[in-house]
């Protein structure tokens, strides 16, 4: 299965990206999201690096992920700071609630894990099902720059003075039709020198051009659309931006 996110991957996203750890994501969605006065969705939750930020910032937020690791790590860290946020293993894909939120957000281009365009689309038909009328949707694309690089990558963690992580990608094929970059990430557990486990993941995501991803919002019901780059409201993306930000509003 692609995209899967099990038991060292996980490890190695709480090591690497530790709750609270922002990228101005955080302080980005906690400042468009002041005055919001219903609940608040993020599909693809994780760890819980920026619901459990917004939640202690006092925002009605839940979540689901798709993987149960990362879900167990969000549930011991929400414990951790006295929390107890709804929480629950769903899909993009499938995922369904009774209410209806006022807003919902993707941050971290948690969405281009969907690869496959008619089903980003049916996504974005569901997210906007779940939205009350007038509710927004936030969400984070990386720019296509940082996916179509064709090159590997080993990077490492230390847990303790004889025990690390190690995550190897080696980048599989980059499909400019499809516009997704497919890589095998190998995550290995070393302890007193020897090789404890490794899991082998496949991994994909898909980028978007901008006009692209605007146009799909406006076909799939959104309106008063505003795309930001770097997480800084008012500026436009341009050449070598880290992020980009869409804003919409439901019709
Ligand atoms: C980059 S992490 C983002 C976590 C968190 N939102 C953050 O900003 O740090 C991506 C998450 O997407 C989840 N995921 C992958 N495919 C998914 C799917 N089809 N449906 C729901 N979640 C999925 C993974 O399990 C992982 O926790």
């Amino acid at each position: 299965m692609e995209n899967r996110y099990g038991t060292l991957a996980s490890w190695v996203y709480d090591l690497d990206k530790p709750i609270g750890r922002s990228f101005g994501d955080i302080e980005f969605y906690a400042q468009r999201l002041h005055d919001c006065r219903g609940p608040i969705l993020e599909p693809a939750v994780g760890n819980g690096r920026v619901l459990l930020p917004l939640l202690r910032e006092g925002l009605d937020v839940q979540g689901f992920d798709a993987s149960e690791e990362m879900l167990e790590r969000c549930r011991a860290h929400a414990r951790h700071l006295g929390l107890e946020p709804a929480l629950s293993c769903q899909r993009f894909e499938s995922f369904a609630y009774e209410q209806r939120f006022a807003a919902v957000i993707v941050p971290a281009g948690s969405f281009q894990l969907v690869t496959d365009f008619a089903q980003a689309r049916a996504v974005l038909r569901r997210f906007r099902e779940h939205l009350q009328a007038d509710g927004r949707l936030i969400i984070d694309l990386d720019p296509c720059g940082a996916l179509i690089r064709n090159e590997g990558s080993t990077r490492s963690w230390t847990v303790s003075d004889d025990e690390w992580l190690t995550l190897t990608e080696q980048p599989l094929h980059v499909d400019f039709v499809d516009q997704t970059r497919h890589s095998y990430l190998r995550y290995e557990h070393w302890c007193h020198g020897r090789l404890a486990s490794a899991e082998l993941e496949r991994f994909s995501l898909r980028w978007w051009g901008v006009a692209e991803f605007e146009l799909l919002l406006r076909q799939e019901g959104f309106t008063d659309i505003c795309v930001f780059a770097d997480y800084q409201p008012g500026q436009a993306p341009k050449q070598g931006c880290a992020m980009i930000s869409f804003e919409a509003r439901r019709t």
